[in-house]
């Protein structure tokens, strides 16, 4: 009932004026709820997804931190398990952003004043989420479901976030002027679902635990042979590739289809809004360099927040 609905709605506004909060890159509040820092146009999303999403054994999640390559992973996943139903030259990721193929659950699904209907959607269903694997909701843990979790060199993604979050239009609020300002912050793991080595602590364990429920990705390693990401992701999803399909060039023509050169020049990725972000479609996609971070962070900065990474990945075996 919309009287129920609102109701959840203040209960959730009067809880969130209690957590702790931080300034965003983009200006506008995080707020830490339970060990994450989540941004003000995700937290209510977050917290309904966390108590309302019911998990089936077919769906597949895509986690990471936001700038880590989630728009790829979309393109990539989608053209993956829809292969049989679309050929690449009618792919919807033509005429459609990957971020409205496969939607996030905090800032999209659950945002909104309705819980979403996703009973209806054909399985395998795909969703995506920046949540840390520990709050999951519990039925996505205990079901059968496929996670993907994809990661990136934490300096690069710092990066890629600053520039992100000077993109976005938000009302009263006035975007962070130098990437200096809210470095320290970034330092206590202060920043959009951070704590960065939280996050990918989360799935790196859940993935050594439980290799067959938990893939975990790259950035990195996607980009210097998209091939054998690509044949690991289909392996990953019980979707192998035939030996016929190798054959006929279908890894290829899905890497090309995904591609960055060829997604960020698409009319529909080039123009349009993101509303569930508040920024247009075209900043999902900037340059897509390895180490570009060297032109935005000083090398004594990078060197401090690589420390703090490594300390806090010690004796995990995940490095960067
Ligand atoms: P840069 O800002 O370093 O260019 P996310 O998709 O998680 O928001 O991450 C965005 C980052 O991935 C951006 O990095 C963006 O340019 C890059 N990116 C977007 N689409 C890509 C693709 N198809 N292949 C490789 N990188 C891509």
């Amino acid at each position: 009932s919309s009287n129920g609905e609102r109701e959840l709605k203040d209960e959730i506004q009067g809880l969130v004026a209690s957590f702790p909060s931080e300034k965003n890159w983009d200006g506008a509040p995080l707020y830490f709820y339970k060990g994450v820092w989540y941004p003000v146009f995700a937290i209510r999303g977050a917290l309904s997804f966390q108590q309302h999403f019911i998990a089936q054994d077919t769906d597949i999640i895509l986690a990471s931190m936001p700038k880590s390559g989630t728009t790829w992973l979309k393109a990539l996943t989608f053209s993956v398990v829809n292969r049989n139903i679309y050929s690449p030259k009618e792919s919807p990721l033509l005429t459609t952003p990957p971020h409205e193929l496969v939607r996030f659950f905090e800032m999209d699904l659950y945002s909104k004043n309705q819980l979403p209907d996703l009973k209806q959607l054909p399985s395998p269903r795909i969703f995506s989420s920046h949540s840390h694997y520990r709050t999951l909701p519990q039925s996505i843990r205990d079901s059968g479901c496929k996670i993907v979790y994809i990661c990136r060199n934490p300096l690069d993604q710092l990066v890629s976030y600053f520039h992100f979050a000077r993109k976005f239009k938000r009302e009263n609020v006035k975007p962070l002027s130098s990437i200096d300002e809210g470095f320290d912050n970034v330092c206590l793991g202060i920043q959009s679902y951070g704590p960065f080595w939280d996050s990918v602590l989360g799935y790196w364990k859940a993935s050594l635990e439980r290799p067959d429920k938990v893939l975990f990705l790259k950035y990195e390693d996607l980009k210097e042979d998209i091939t054998f990401s690509l044949k690991k992701l289909a392996e990953f999803l019980v979707l192998p590739f035939s030996e016929k399909e190798e054959k006929e060039g279908v890894i290829e023509e899905i890497s090309k289809l995904c591609s960055f050169d060829n997604l960020k020049d698409l009319e529909v990725n080039r123009t349009g809004f993101f509303e569930s972000a508040g920024a247009p479609n075209s900043t999902f996609f900037r340059k897509a360099k390895v180490g570009d971070w060297c032109n935005d962070l000083s090398p004594s900065m990078a060197e401090c927040f690589l420390k703090i990474v490594e300390e806090k990945l010690a004796g995990s075996g995940l490095s960067f």
